[in-house]
């Protein structure tokens, strides 16, 4: 069993779509063992996406990630990672599989609805930053 870090991004809050993202999420049999709703600052923001703070979009993407509230979560699951970028679909929604949660909700490469870790690594970096031990109900 894995655990894997997931963020419903403000596009995706705004528009009430956590629902609907978290039935996407359990039917593909990831089990939300940990979830809040939570409001970055931009200095926060930039802090969780420092990897990318080189890229073109860095400063668009923490002005977005900071512009409304977001709903953090851990989800556990047989091959959780895996499982998590694959339901997510492709960054550019343009380039995600029917059926998947981009593919449905996002509105560009930017606003796209959804943030998984890419690994056991951030993963475990990624969990850790937003949550103790203690809220991981598993
Ligand atoms: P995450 O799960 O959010 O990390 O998405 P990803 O792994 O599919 O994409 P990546 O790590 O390459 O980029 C991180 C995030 O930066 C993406 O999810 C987008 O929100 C944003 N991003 C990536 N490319 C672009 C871009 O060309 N323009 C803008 N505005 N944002 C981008
Ligand atoms: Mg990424």
């Amino acid at each position: 069993i894995q655990r894997t870090f997931s963020i419903i991004k403000p596009d995706a809050t705004r528009r009430n779509l956590t629902g609907k993202i978290n039935a996407k999420l359990e039917e593909a049999g990831l089990r939300i063992i940990a979830q809040k709703r939570i409001h970055l600052t931009q200095a926060q923001a930039g802090q969780f996406y420092a990897v990318h703070k080189e890229r073109p979009f860095f400063g668009e993407l923490v002005e977005f990630m900071a512009s409304e509230p977001i709903v953090v979560q851990v989800l556990e699951g047989e091959d959780a990672i895996a499982k998590n970028r694959e339901v997510m679909g492709a960054t550019n929604p343009a380039d995600a599989a029917e059926g998947t949660i981009r593919k449905e909700f996002a509105l560009s490469i930017g606003e796209n609805s959804i943030h998984g870790s890419d690994g056991p690594d951030t993963a475990a970096t990624e969990i850790a930053f937003f949550f103790s031990g203690l809220e991981l109900v598993g």
